[in-house]
């Protein structure tokens, strides 16, 4: 579908997320002939900058993030023609007035206001953009995460921006629903017969998500020691993972009947109790190590900590879902910054054969297992039971492998490229709905009030390696291990 002309305005237009993210996907977007000449970009921000320093800022911070592989300067300078800097102080009304000049006032363009600012100030600036008359119907906003730090939070964030917007106006961002892998979750399921009607607890023993870092906080120890891992990544990233695994088959990709299905997943997680967060949750601090060849430090030592901070890089607890298809199937989430390698993937364990006809020739029978790998590399591993050449029924597990790069030599788009698509287009589909949000948050609450009540301090784990033991132990007491701990034989 065509975009039509569009001013897309980003607030903390020259902070992190614009330049590393947001302009290198408007500008692959602009090279990809996606963008209708009259597609402008406005970028708004506190610095009395003038357009030249700008650009300039753009040309620094923004160009290196920019896929090197045909990178063209023609289509670079084109795409800079498109963008506007505007001074303004998000929380100052009286310097909304610039920003309503700088936008056009025809009603067929489209007006896009993505808040890539701390949650704090979503609700000013909705009102605020009401006060000088640009929150009009055809409008839309998109809402960076965090989206709050806790239930109340969010539902304030809900209620404010939804005094100024319709929900079918607003946009809140996951950016791992823009990932591919993702999406191709739901063409698994949905788009083949095969899985889905083993896709239930009869046939599932567990499943396990992990998306593991070898990155460190880095320069953002400002944000994330307002965050942490459970804040940062399970209450949102992983969260929708689970909901794309074990949700029913939406009647279609229509954005309600999609997120209707994700909502009864977040409903259905069964509450913590004191004893399943004393026993099923695991929390991690990153302590000095080595990761990839390199000395780390450890995360207490990193610029601008706290030498005694109880910020956890580490997260991994056990859900379960209750529901017919689910109940008795447990689910590992588990993430963390710092770890031995730097993945993503689900792991979904089918259950042993009932009966196994060759127990006496089988090296070792292991159970199918299906892994979805979302990243680095995008692909399917479907584990078997074989038998090996010779003159015995000897049986040992091989695996079906599909690399989607190798299968679909086409080029990729980032999340955000996909999603500011999505946003131009206007749907909604990838993004998520205020009550999902808040059943999330509903979820994953218990748990940072049980850390903070009983003072839970985050297990050490060094840096380069699976997180702490305990996050073993956790899996262990089931019988069950992490799918690094099994190789090679998984
Ligand atoms: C962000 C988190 O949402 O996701 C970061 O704030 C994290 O802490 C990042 O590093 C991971 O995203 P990706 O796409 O690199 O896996």
């Amino acid at each position: 579908m065509a975009l039509a002309d569009f001013d897309l305005v980003l607030f903390g237009g020259s902070g992190d997320l614009s330049m590393r993210k947001l302009l290198p996907a408007m500008y692959a977007r602009d090279r990809a002939k996606d963008l209708p000449p009259g597609a402008r970009i406005v970028c708004v921000g506190r610095h009395d900058w003038t357009q030249e320093e700008f650009l300039k800022a753009v040309e620094e911070n923004a160009k290196p993030h920019v896929a090197k592989a045909g990178f063209d300067d023609k289509i670079w300078k084109q795409f800079c023609a498109r963008i506007v800097y505007v001074t303004l102080n998000a929380s100052d009304a009286a310097t909304y007035g610039a920003l309503a000049q700088a936008l056009r006032t025809d009603a067929s363009i489209v007006r896009v206001f993505y808040l890539a600012t701390p949650p704090a100030l979503f609700a000013t600036i909705c009102h605020n953009l009401a006060g000088v008359g640009l929150a009009s119907a055809n409008s839309r906003v998109v809402l960076e995460k965090p989206l709050g730090r806790d239930l109340a939070s969010a539902q304030q964030i809900n209620a404010e921006v939804g005094r100024v917007f319709a929900e079918s106006q607003i946009y809140r961002i996951d950016h791992y629903l823009g990932k591919e892998a993702v999406q191709n979750l739901l063409a698994l399921r949905f788009g083949n017969v095969l899985f889905e009607p083993l896709w239930r607890r009869e046939w599932i023993s567990d499943v396990q998500i992990t998306i593991a870092e070898e990155l460190g906080v880095g320069n953002r120890m400002g944000y994330y020691e307002t965050s942490g891992a459970l804040r940062d990544m399970l209450q949102n990233h992983l969260l929708q993972l689970l909901c794309i695994v074990a949700m029913e088959p939406p009647v279609s990709v229509t954005p309600d009947a999609v997120r209707d299905e994700k909502l009864k997943v977040l409903r259905s997680l069964k509450r913590f109790t004191q004893t399943t967060l004393a026993q099923n949750v695991v929390r991690g601090q990153y302590r000095s190590g080595h990761v990839g060849g390199q000395a780390v430090p450890s995360y207490r030592s990193e610029p601008d900590a706290d030498p005694n901070s109880r910020t956890e890089t580490f997260v991994a607890l056990k859900a379960e879902i209750d529901t017919w298809r689910w109940a008795g199937v447990p689910f590992y989430l588990r993430t963390g910054k710092r770890m031995a390698d730097q993945l993503a993937e689900i792991v979904v364990r089918f259950k042993q054969v009932p009966h196994s006809i060759f127990a006496q020739q089988t090296t070792s029978s292991q159970p199918n297992c299906l892994i979805i790998r979302l990243q680095p590399d995008e692909g399917l591993q479907l584990s078997l039971m074989a038998k090996t050449p010779g003159d015995s029924m000897r049986l040992k597990p091989v695996d079906l492998e599909l690399d989607f790069r190798e299968t679909f030599k086409m080029p990729r788009m980032e999340a955000y490229e996909r999603l500011l698509l999505d946003v131009l287009r206007g749907q909604l589909t990838l993004f998520m709905r205020s009550d999902e949000l808040e059943a999330a948050w509903e979820w994953v609450e218990p748990v940072l009030n049980y850390w903070e009540q009983e003072e839970v301090e985050p297990t050490p784990y060094a840096s380069g390696t699976w997180g702490p033991a305990a996050a073993s132990a956790l899996i262990g007491r089931d019988g069950l291990q992490w799918r690094e701990e099994a190789l090679p034989n998984l």
